[in-house]
């Protein structure tokens, strides 16, 4: 079966089927971006929207208009994301990160970063600790290499920093009663314990600077809509602690280069890794499914499918400014332009990408330690 005919899953653990985005609103109860809410944000990032508004790759929330109507008033927050160490980063989860940055730069907003060693060590049956803590180290090169500022940005790596979070994460984790996490994430019975509690450490970083700092600092969490269940569960928990609620922004999923579906290092030869050679990366970009027709001859006749183009999903989500992308669509509808070309123009951006992504990440290896939490930083 396709991926385009399965049933729509969508868990922190699992993503697969055709994804339809304005029913996992209704499902999830998040609000989608109107444009109302877009042109506030305009005006307060100084004019601009990023792309990934302008396009609603980001296209749901939660509290963003009230996160925004604070920051109006005065009131700064801080912006919580994170990564999994399961095996190294794809393209796929550099797009929040890349969003996030922009956050950080317009709003001159602090950042937890958390890295959840923890989660990968208890989720994969054939991890040792050693597996996920090299992980944990290689993964974070990514992001600081995207050049989030090192006084605003704290690395939490949970197995290192448990020590500040454990109070607060006993906190949450009494709120919490077995019967709500089964329903939220489908534990069962042979669901390990630590796993159980698990997403009591991954609201931890939520609250965590408004326990640092003694009063009430709001949180604005960009990541994929995989990761809402383990909001849902934190927003609950937080008015029974004094906190306030995180908002949310949601992104979509950027897609593997395949027939559909997520990006997903499950499957590495249609996912584009940060650590890829430029020509490994360069030839599967090449060997990616387009929407082009059976033959030049049709194509130029009929045009061909932008929307269900892995190589045009590319150049949406990451590569190509507003103008480009418009006069791609146009041309790749009219049979202008033959899938040959489109995937040399994506393939030699990817390389040109990873070659400077990968010159940063070597310059990213002494300076974990710069951005790891420290207490004292508080
Ligand atoms: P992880 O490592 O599965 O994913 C890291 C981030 O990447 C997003 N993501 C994607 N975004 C766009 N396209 C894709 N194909 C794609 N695949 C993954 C995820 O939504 C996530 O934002 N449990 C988390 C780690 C975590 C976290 C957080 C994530 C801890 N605290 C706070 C976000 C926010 C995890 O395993 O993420």
């Amino acid at each position: 079966m396709s991926a385009n005919n399965e049933e729509m899953v969508v868990t922190p653990w699992e993503v697969r089927g055709k994804i339809d985005y304005d029913k996992l609103i209704k499902e999830f109860g998040t609000q989608p971006l109107t444009p109302e809410l877009l042109e506030q944000f305009r005006t307060l990032a100084g004019g601009t929207l990023h792309p990934q508004l302008e396009r609603r790759v980001f296209f749901s929330h939660r509290d963003l208009d009230w996160i925004l109507q604070r920051y109006e008033a005065g009131e700064k927050f801080v912006l919580y994301t994170g990564r999994g160490p399961s095996g190294p980063v794809h393209i796929g989860h550099m797009a929040p990160w890349i969003f996030t940055k922009y956050l950080q730069d317009k709003f001159d907003a602090k950042l937890y970063f958390q890295i959840t060693d923890d989660e990968r060590f208890l989720y994969h049956d054939q991890f040792s600790m050693a597996e996920p803590s090299k992980w944990a180290y290689e993964n974070a090169l990514d992001l600081i290499a995207l050049g989030f500022d090192p006084r605003k940005t704290r690395i939490i790596l949970d197995t290192k920093s448990m020590g500040v979070m454990y109070d607060l994460a006993l906190q949450i984790a009494k709120r919490v009663t077995f019967s709500t996490v089964r329903a939220v994430f489908g534990f069962q019975d042979s669901t390990n314990i630590g796993l159980v509690f698990y997403p009591a450490v991954q609201a931890v970083p939520a609250f965590l600077e408004s326990a640092l700092v003694g009063h009430n600092v709001p949180c604005l969490i960009p990541a994929a809509i995989d990761q809402d269940p383990y909001w849902r569960m934190t927003r609950d928990v937080a008015p029974k602690l004094g906190y306030y609620k995180p908002a949310q922004i949601h992104c979509r999923f950027v897609p593997g280069l395949g027939t559909g579906g997520k990006m997903s290092a499950s499957m590495p030869e249609t996912a584009i890794f940060t650590v890829d050679s430029p020509e490994l990366a360069k030839k599967k970009v090449l060997a990616a499914f387009t929407g082009g027709r059976a033959t030049l001859e049709e194509q130029r006749r009929l045009g061909a499918n932008p929307d269900v183009c892995s190589v045009f999903a590319y150049d949406y989500f990451l590569f190509m400014g507003e103008k480009e992308i418009g006069e791609l669509r146009y041309n790749c509808l009219a049979g202008n332009i033959m899938c040959g070309e489109c995937k040399s123009i994506l393939a030699e951006r990817v390389e040109k990408f990873l070659i400077e992504h990968q010159e940063k990440r070597e310059k990213a290896k002494d300076r974990f330690e710069e951005y790891l939490f420290n207490p004292k930083d508080a």
